[in-house]
């Protein structure tokens, strides 16, 4: 049986690498991005949705599930990030870091649960949110810590599945545009990354996983 994975932000480098390295593993993989064009060559079955919107969540969860009968593996790979301090942050913008990642995480696993196998885990990108309590961070810190409560009280609620956090280090993609920061010489390529994510999946492990 060909085994089905569902990721959220696959267009972006993180979830693309991971789609990727799940492709040369044999397993189908259905992409959801904001655009749904944008994954030629990703995935198998691309669906676009925007994370804060849930009926478009909604919509591209159904869409899936008229082509596969299940999924066996949903990661949560999307997130945005912006550095500006709170007192000149608009609400929009704090808002958008927030619907990236975590509201969008609840939308995304909320409409997702129905089409998952029963023992499918939950994989979700978090960051070590208690290093990003930074100036200019307030919004990411706050959403990724946010995210790490979410996922603690739903592995609580999912006893059947495992429900795993992966924190990484610096990883080169383009979210390192977003911000005024240095990336740091010792970043991950997401190739490196999606390795470790899929060696941590596959070895059972759970849990919050610093990588
Ligand atoms: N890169 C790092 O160093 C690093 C380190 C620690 C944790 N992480 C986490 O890893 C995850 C993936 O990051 P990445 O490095 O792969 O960044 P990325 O290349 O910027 O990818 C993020 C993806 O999320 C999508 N996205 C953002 N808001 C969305 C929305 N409202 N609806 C739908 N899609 C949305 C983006 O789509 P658009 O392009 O359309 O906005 C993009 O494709 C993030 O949660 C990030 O916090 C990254």
């Amino acid at each position: 049986m060909t085994k089905v994975a569902l990721i959220w932000g696959a267009a972006g480098g993180i979830g693309r690498a991971l789609a990727r390295k799940l492709r040369d593993e044999g397993w189908q993989v259905i992409g959801v991005s904001r655009q749904g064009d944008d994954l030629a060559g990703v995935a198998d079955h691309a669906f676009a949705a925007d994370v804060a919107d849930p009926f478009a969540v909604q919509r591209a969860v159904l869409a899936a599930g008229q082509e596969v009968g299940e999924a066996h593996l949903f990661i949560y790979a999307a997130g945005d990030i912006a550095a500006e301090p709170a007192a000149r942050m608009t609400p929009a913008a704090f808002r958008r870091i927030l619907d990236a990642n975590l509201l969008g995480a609840y939308n995304a696993v909320h409409h997702s649960l129905p089409l998952l196998a029963a023992d499918a885990p939950l994989v979700f990108l978090g960051a070590v949110s208690e290093r990003m309590r930074l100036p200019g961070l307030s919004a990411y810190a706050a959403a990724k810590a946010g995210l790490e409560a979410f996922a603690e009280a739903l592995r609580k609620e999912e006893r059947k599945r495992r429900v795993i956090v992966v924190r990484p280090g610096a990883v080169n993609t383009e979210f390192w545009q977003k911000v005024p920061f240095k990336m740091p010489g010792s970043a991950l390529a997401p190739d490196a990354l999606a390795e470790k994510v899929l060696a941590a999946v596959n070895a059972g492990q759970q849990g919050v996983l610093d990588l």
